[in-house]
Formats: C-alpha cells, structure tokens, sequence
C-alpha cells in the first residue's frame, strides 16, 4: 500500500461507528511509534502534522518516512495536514503530494471562513486531496471549560449544514467543548449539540482535543457521529516523561537509540490504548 486519502477512510468509519485516530506526530520515532501500535491492532491510522511540525522535520522528509511507513505494514495510512491557517502553504504542501489537509479559519468570521475553506476545496478537488474545516471554535483560551461554555464558541449546527453545504468539505471538526491540551478540571461535553449536529450534516466529524477526555465520553461522542479523534498531549507526555526518568536514571547516557527507546515504548502503549478506545482495531 502507499499513502492514503483520509476521505474513504472517514466515511468508513462514519458508516460502521468507529473513528478514526489521528495521532499528531513530530519526527521518526514518533512515527515510527504509531504506525507501528497501528499495524499491530490492524488499524486504518491518520497521522497528523501542524505546520510547524512540518516545518520542524521538513514536509519532503516527514513525507518520505510517513510514505515507507505506508508501504511496510499492511494497514492504511493517511498523512494529514493538521491546523494549517494558510492557503499557499497548503497548497504548496498538496503540490509535494500530501493528501488530506485541515484548513482551519475557525477564527474568522463565517462568510470568510467560507470563502477561504472553498479555495482550498476547489485546489484540493483536482489532486483527490481530502479537506477538512473547522466550524465554532476551540483553543488555549478554551482550556478551563467549566467556567466559561460561551456558546458562541460552539459550533452552531445550522451554521454547519450551510457551511458543509456551501463549501464541500470532507470532514467537519466541531467545537462541542473539548480543547487543546490538558484541562484543569473534567470537561464537560455538548453532547445534544452533537447529535444535533450529526442530524444536520451528513458527514464524517472530527473531534479536536480528544487528550484528558474520558474514554467513555470519547466513546459516547464516536456513538453521535466522530469518526476522526485527534490526540497529541496523551502522546507526548509519557514520551518526554520517559526518557526524562531514563536521563535521571543514567546521567552518563548520551545515545539517542537507547534514552529515546523507553519514550517510544511508553507512547506506544499509549496510542495502542487510543486505538481500542476509538474501536478501529481490527478495521484495516
Ligand atoms: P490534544 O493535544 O488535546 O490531544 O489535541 C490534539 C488536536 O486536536 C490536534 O489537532
């Protein structure tokens, strides 16, 4: 196999309920991690890139490894361009052969937000590109959810149906109370927005800032309509934490095979658990 769309991949899912995982990665152990929990569990896996990651390891390079990956297990494996705000860099970047990619203009007023997702729409259309867009909005000001649920930082679903509509997008990210990074207190999940929303859009949703959400409330919100679960912190934070304990343990350590070796295999538990809890095991 080479790499994949995410596009049969999500509907897939969508059509039998279970998600996706896109795990965001960072260079070629991190790959090399997921890719491997996913072909061990036979999962479809979306491994997913922001633009600085892109930038950190060099999109020709994280594509290249991404693509051998793709190639060494007998799973499908999509690269995914993750929160990118701008429209030349992603076309630059589907020019270079990444297949599916996030245009995310959440930030901006709706009509904008729609002009903008159609540029990238009508570029990515002609090379079978995916697009995924985000509507409502999630983000660092989002992270203590408990005390603010301003619901104008919700996705609205109506707004959603004419945004899916009027852009013809993939896949749609929501905004139903999940945030980036960890929280400081339990998240509190729309649920009835969420289901609102699956009634109105006929398509597979995203679910951004899936780390610190209970499994069960992962699991409820691939029942309403999530095919694609975006997890980073929950696999960076055992990553670091592992080798930092392994530095600490042998001071004296100076090679990358053996202190980043505990870091891979704690991430791998990890992302092997994030499989099970979005049910793709078994779907390759
Ligand atoms: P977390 O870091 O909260 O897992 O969010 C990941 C994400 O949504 C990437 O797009």
């Amino acid at each position: 196999m080479s790499i994949v769309s995410t596009k049969e991949m999500l509907l897939a899912a969508k059509k039998e309920g279970y998600a996706v995982p896109a795990f965001n990665i960072h260079n070629l152990e991190t790959v090399q991690v997921v890719a491997e929990a996913a072909a061990e569990l036979m999962s479809p896996l979306i491994i997913a890139a922001t633009p600085s990651t892109i930038q950190y390891a060099g999109p020709d390079y994280l594509l290249a490894i991404v693509d051998v990956a793709s190639r060494r297990y007998g799973i499908p494996i999509a690269i995914h361009l993750d929160h990118a705000e701008e429209v030349e860099r992603i076309k630059s970047l589907i020019d270079l052969g990444y297949k599916s990619v996030m245009i995310d203009a959440s930030h901006l007023p709706f009509e904008e937000n729609i002009r903008m997702v159609t540029e990238v729409v009508e570029y990515a259309n002609r090379y079978g590109v995916s697009v995924e867009a985000e509507l409502g909005r999630l983000g660092g000001q989002e992270d203590d959810l408990t005390v603010d649920e301003e619901d104008s930082f919700y996705t609205d679903p109506d707004k959603a149906a004419e945004f899916v509509e009027r852009t013809g997008i993939d896949s749609l990210a929501v905004a139903i109370g999940t945030a980036h990074g960890l929280y400081k207190s339990e998240p509190k999940l729309d649920f009835s927005r969420l289901q609102e929303i699956h009634r109105k859009v006929d398509l597979p949703l995203v679910l951004h800032g899936a780390s610190g959400i209970p499994d069960q409330d992962v699991k409820k919100t691939i029942a309403l309509g999530i095919a694609k679960v975006n997890i980073a912190t929950e696999l960076k934070i055992p990553f670091a934490e592992a080798v930092r304990r392994y530095l600490i343990e042998h001071p004296e350590a100076n090679d990358p095979r053996k202190y980043l070796t505990p870091g891979k295999n704690a991430m791998r538990e990890v992302a092997k658990n994030k499989i099970v809890m979005c049910g793709s095991n078994g779907k390759a």
